[in-house]
């Protein structure tokens, strides 16, 4: 059965999906509070620098756990540190519901946070070293489509809850349900992850001959296991000091460069802006409290349609082409949007229909490829903590974009604001066309051997 080259797509899917529900938790953790924060700051009378910490409180865990996923998984494997990450999560999530005090709730929220940031570099990680070089890129990103499931879902679960009860009853207990309600997803994560094996990789590293073998047999079949045993073997050889110096030598600088701007990029280029204050955005252009929900709800059927589009042409078209062609569509879009607010009377349905456009446009490409290039570039001596160099990178973007959106949004108005944004998309435009590398249809080892020979 495992004796051909035959790849076992169904067992590798399986395994995918089942990390993938990390994402969900991604997903859910960061939407969650904006169905919560209205009702708690009437129960606790938190003032407006008070409420902007208790939604951003969450990004400082995630930079915390983004941190640590690395040196830990490293250590001790990237399954262990998912289990502990699906258990934070989970905790999190009980405090969070329960706590008497608002300080409580920051504490609790910040251990979830460490949670998704451990998760979300992990999740990548671990599917990009499971995964065929083949589909890496689809697989991978089935993390990206559970985040944007998790968004959107978290959408109707807080409507559901709100309609539960009346105006009292939603001050007082709605929000903790919301939040209370992540332990189903969350224990479902851990359960979930003790029925898949530990990365091939990773037990190659430790010296797990065997157990490296099996499993790769079991996924490509013993030619093929063969082959990559040895590409593995003589990879982690190469680099045998598995110190992070390694990332400064000039073959892997420009890797560790193109992860750490690529994940910076991701966020300085406003999804999460449209992400957590459509509703606002949309309000500004007329739009009334239900319609500018109904045009929240539509980003999110966007986003989620046109990640599948990614799905489907990461692994073909390949990343660079996806993240030149998306980050061009996402320049032109933000600066439409820019010109409308500049005028003395926007246009509702232009800037809704240009905000969708940007929103699709890195669906397919800024939003998965991302997380993706920073799980495949780095060597596998040192891949946890070099991604997660990347991923605290991209959370502490994602922090300074979610403090400073409101802002400057009050400041300089919605026109300056979007231009902001249009001009560091072109950036990422230029960076995307002049200094990624393609990184598609090669193994993890032959894209490793690529940059130490440049
Ligand atoms: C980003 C998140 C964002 C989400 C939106 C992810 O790739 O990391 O910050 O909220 O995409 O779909």
């Amino acid at each position: 059965m495992t004796s051909s080259t035959h790849t076992n797509y169904g067992f590798v899917t399986l395994v995918s999906i089942v990390a993938a529900v990390g994402g969900l938790l991604f997903g859910y953790d960061t939407s969650v509070i904006s169905g919560a924060i209205g009702f708690m700051q009437t129960k606790f009378h938190l003032n407006s620098a008070m409420q902007g910490w208790v939604v951003s409180c969450l990004l400082i865990g995630a930079i915390i756990g983004a941190a640590l996923a690395g040196f830990l998984s490293d250590r001790f494997g990237r399954k262990k540190m998912l289990i502990i990450s699906g258990l934070l999560f989970t905790i999190g999530s009980i405090i969070s519901a329960l706590s008497p005090t608002i300080n409580l709730f920051v504490i609790a929220r910040i251990i979830g946070g460490i949670g998704i940031g451990i998760s979300s570099t992990l999740v990548p990680l671990y599917i990009a070293e499971i995964a065929p070089s083949k589909n890496r890129g689809r697989l991978v990103s089935l993390n990206q489509l559970a985040v944007v499931i998790g968004i959107s879902a978290i959408y109707f679960v807080n409507k559901a809850i709100v309609n539960a009860g009346d105006q009292s009853w939603d001050v007082n207990y709605s929000w903790r349900w919301m939040l209370g309600c992540g332990l189903i997803p969350g224990l479902l994560f851990v359960f979930l992850l003790l029925l898949v094996p530990e990365s091939p990789r990773w037990l190659e590293k430790q010296g797990f001959d065997e157990k490296a073998f099996k499993l790769l047999e079991k996924i490509n079949g013993t030619d093929q296991a063969k082959k990559e045993l040895a590409d593995i073997k003589n990879s982690i050889q190469k680099e045998a000091s598995g110190s992070i110096r390694l990332l400064f030598k000039p073959g892997f600088r420009i890797a560790l460069i193109i992860g750490v701007v690529l994940a910076i990029l991701q966020q300085v280029t406003g999804i999460n802006a449209i992400m957590y204050y459509a509703p606002e955005i949309f309000k500004k252009v007329g739009a009334g409290t239900n319609a500018s929900l109904t045009e929240t709800i539509i980003v999110g059927l966007v986003n989620f349609l046109f990640t599948l589009v990614s799905l489907w042409l990461i692994d073909k078209v390949g990343r660079k082409t996806l993240l030149i062609i998306g980050s061009a569509v996402m320049t032109i879009s933000l600066a439409v949007v820019g010109f409308e607010f500049s005028s003395a009377h926007p246009n509702g349905t232009l800037v809704l229909f240009f905000i969708l456009l940007f929103v699709a446009a890195f669906a397919v490409s800024f939003g998965p490829i991302v997380w993706l290039v920073i799980a495949e570039i780095f060597p596998t001596n040192i891949r946890g903590r070099a991604t997660a160099i990347a991923s605290v990178a991209l959370w502490l973007a994602d922090f300074v974009v979610s403090q400073f959106f409101p802002i400057l949004l009050g400041k300089t108005g919605p026109a300056t604001t979007f231009f902001i944004f249009a001009i560091l998309s072109l950036f990422a435009f230029i960076f995307s066309a002049t200094v990624v590398r393609e990184t598609k249809g090669k193994s993890l080892e032959e894209i490793e051997t690529e940059w130490s020979t440049h």
